[in-house]
């Protein structure tokens, strides 16, 4: 399908963590791959590695500590003010480890990475190592990530997009995490790509992507 024309889709970034993710979409965006701005980051923790990423970049960053904010109604709230005045088309979870209950403007505009094949190895608890751990305990023969649309619960609105992992009879959560994050760094800014290009249509809770080959989910050579 020919790459349409598109006017950078607007995002805001949220994440709690090391910003592997934000640096992926950064890379993306400068290698002309990804036609996007990153209006804002917001974090939930004061001092991570996320933030200085998107410091380094130029981009503008708030932080919304969950510690200090222990009720995640408030917390959700804080996190609106914080977005607020930045013109927003999308937000993007980047290793954000907290529930946010969105405002109603960014309904059905709010996307979550997880490393795993969604409805298996997700919810709350599973980020992380702990969900490689998991896949290895219960013996699975694939794995993979999942892009969704993030509704209240973790880990569980619509699927957009999966890619398909071997699971090694000698891996250990740390080759898993790795053969899973690099079809992270492909899948993730495919499917951003997609929203810029106006393609994906949510009904009945299923999601759509215009001129999309279902080939598309397993690994690429
Ligand atoms: C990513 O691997 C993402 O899939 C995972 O956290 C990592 C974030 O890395 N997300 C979850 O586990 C969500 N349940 P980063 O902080 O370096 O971007």
């Amino acid at each position: 399908m020919a790459k349409r024309e598109t006017k950078p889709i607007n995002l805001a970034v949220l994440l709690s963590g090391s910003g592997t993710t934000l640096e992926n979409f950064i890379k993306h965006i400068d290698a002309g791959k990804l036609d996007a701005k990153i209006q804002v980051v917001v974090s939930s923790r004061p001092k991570v590695r996320g933030l200085e990423i998107a410091r380094d970049a130029g981009i503008e960053t708030r932080i919304v500590s969950r510690k200090k904010n222990p009720d995640e109604r408030e917390f959700s709230r804080k996190i609106d003010d914080a977005l607020n005045g930045f013109p927003i088309d999308l937000i993007c979870f980047a290793g954000f480890m907290s529930k946010y209950f969105a405002h109603d403007r960014y309904f059905g505009k709010i996307i979550n990475i997880h490393p795993a094949l969604i409805p298996m190895f997700c919810g709350e608890g599973y980020y992380g190592h702990y969900v490689h751990e998991s896949v290895l305990n219960r013996g699975v023969q694939v794995s993979g990530c999942t892009v969704h649309i993030v509704d209240d619960e973790y880990d569980h609105g619509p699927i957009v997009a999966q890619r398909v992992v071997p699971v090694l009879e000698d891996d250990t959560p740390d080759t898993l995490a790795a053969r899973v994050q690099a079809e992270e760094r492909r899948l993730y800014p495919q499917v951003i790509q997609w929203f810029a290009e106006g393609r994906v249509r949510v009904k009945c809770g299923k999601v759509y992507i215009e001129g999309r080959s279902r080939s598309s989910i397993m690994p690429e050579k």
